[in-house]
């Protein structure tokens, strides 16, 4: 018994907000943006256009890849900072539109480590589970909901987006499409990056919406900081877990913060660019979407394929950080 990666999806809302856009409503420029985070436009979701709606439309595109039907599915696990409410989960919400009624739903809150950390929590249940056969697993953000508009230090950083994973267990295979896992955190820099109020320390109050706390907070170049160091060693970690080399692996994907960062990554993991998957032009940072945007994009333009070793690797608020490695 194994598990493997029977499907994949991604949606992203039609409205592109370029830098010229921006420049129209923050004191910013296009060479600023460009040159310090790699990013020319992100994509916006509509006023009305959930997290949950976004999800849905990568659901139905991994479910299709997969050849399964809602019912088919036992468990669906959404990573997203931006869930449509605090509770219903949006797990729960996506169940039901996929008529999945036998599925277990919840949702992860590891900020952009939410896809890797809920693949893993995706295979580990499989696998103990007799009785589960698929796994949906989503990261899926609104982050437009949670920007500061009026920050030029982080409203250009940001973009709407969903992706999809669908786990199966495959009773013929030998082996499982998890190689290895790292995950991490630590919660002494819960303040370097952090959505201040709508929790219970602060709240929804007239204070907190004067004051802008609703949305995200980051100081920046701490994070930067971290962010490399962080990765390159989980990267190493699940490298060495699996007893392979750099030269091993057909494609690596980070999580897409800034261009930046990700070529420090491949640097220090002396691995080619080419190896190096890169979108952040297109959508900015779509914290737990991002990964699964890169996969199902190097999925369908036939960049990854079948037997490909493929590393995963993210950082983000808690701080939270980790890779994967994945046999497709
Ligand atoms: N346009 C023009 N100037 C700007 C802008 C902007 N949009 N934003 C900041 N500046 C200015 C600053 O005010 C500063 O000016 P000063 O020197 O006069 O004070 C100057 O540019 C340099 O600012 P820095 O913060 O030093 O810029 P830096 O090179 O560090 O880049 C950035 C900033 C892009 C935010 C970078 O630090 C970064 O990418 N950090 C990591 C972000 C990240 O990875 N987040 C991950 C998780 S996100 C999540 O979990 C939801």
């Amino acid at each position: 018994m194994s598990i493997r990666i029977a499907g994949t999806g991604r949606y992203i809302p039609e409205k592109v907000l370029t830098n010229a856009d921006l420049e129209r409503m923050v004191d910013t420029n296009d060479e600023w943006i460009r040159t310090r985070t790699g990013i020319e436009e992100r994509h916006i979701a509509a006023e009305n256009e959930t997290t949950s709606d976004m999800a849905y439309q990568a659901g139905l595109q991994a479910i299709e890849a997969a050849g399964i039907t809602g019912s088919d599915i036992d468990l669906i696990i959404v990573a997203t900072t931006t869930p449509d409410y605090a509770f219903p989960n949006t797990a729960t919400l996506l169940q039901n539109r996929f008529g999945a009624k036998n599925a277990f739903c919840f949702d992860i809150y590891t900020a952009c480590t939410g896809l890797i950390s809920s693949l893993e929590i995706a295979f580990a249940l499989l696998e103990s589970r007799k009785t589960y056969r698929h796994a949906l697993v989503f990261g899926a953000e609104k982050l437009s909901c949670i920007t500061n508009w009026t920050d030029r230090n982080t409203c250009v950083l940001f973009g709407d987006g969903a992706s999809c994973v669908l786990l199966e267990k495959d009773d013929g295979a030998e082996e499982s499409a998890l190689l290895a896992s790292a995950l991490h955190a630590n919660g002494q820099y819960a303040n370097i990056l952090k959505l201040p109020a709508g929790g219970s320390a602060m709240p929804a109050c007239q204070k907190s919406i004067d004051e802008n706390l609703h949305t995200i907070h980051m100081e920046g170049k701490e994070t930067f900081k971290l962010a490399v160091g962080s990765m390159v060693s989980a990267c190493e970690e699940v490298i060495a877990q699996a007893g392979i080399s750099p030269d091993d692996i057909a494609l690596v994907i980070p999580h897409q913060a800034n261009i930046r960062i990700i070529q420090a990554v491949a640097k220090r993991l002396t691995v080619p660019n080419e190896k190096v998957y890169c979108n952040v032009a297109k959508y900015g940072n779509t914290s737990a979407a991002s990964i699964g945007i890169c996969f199902d994009e190097a999925v369908r333009a036939g960049q990854i394929k079948r037997g490909d070793i493929v590393l995963m690797t993210s950082f983000g608020g808690g701080l939270t950080w980790g890779a994967i490695l994945i046999r497709y």
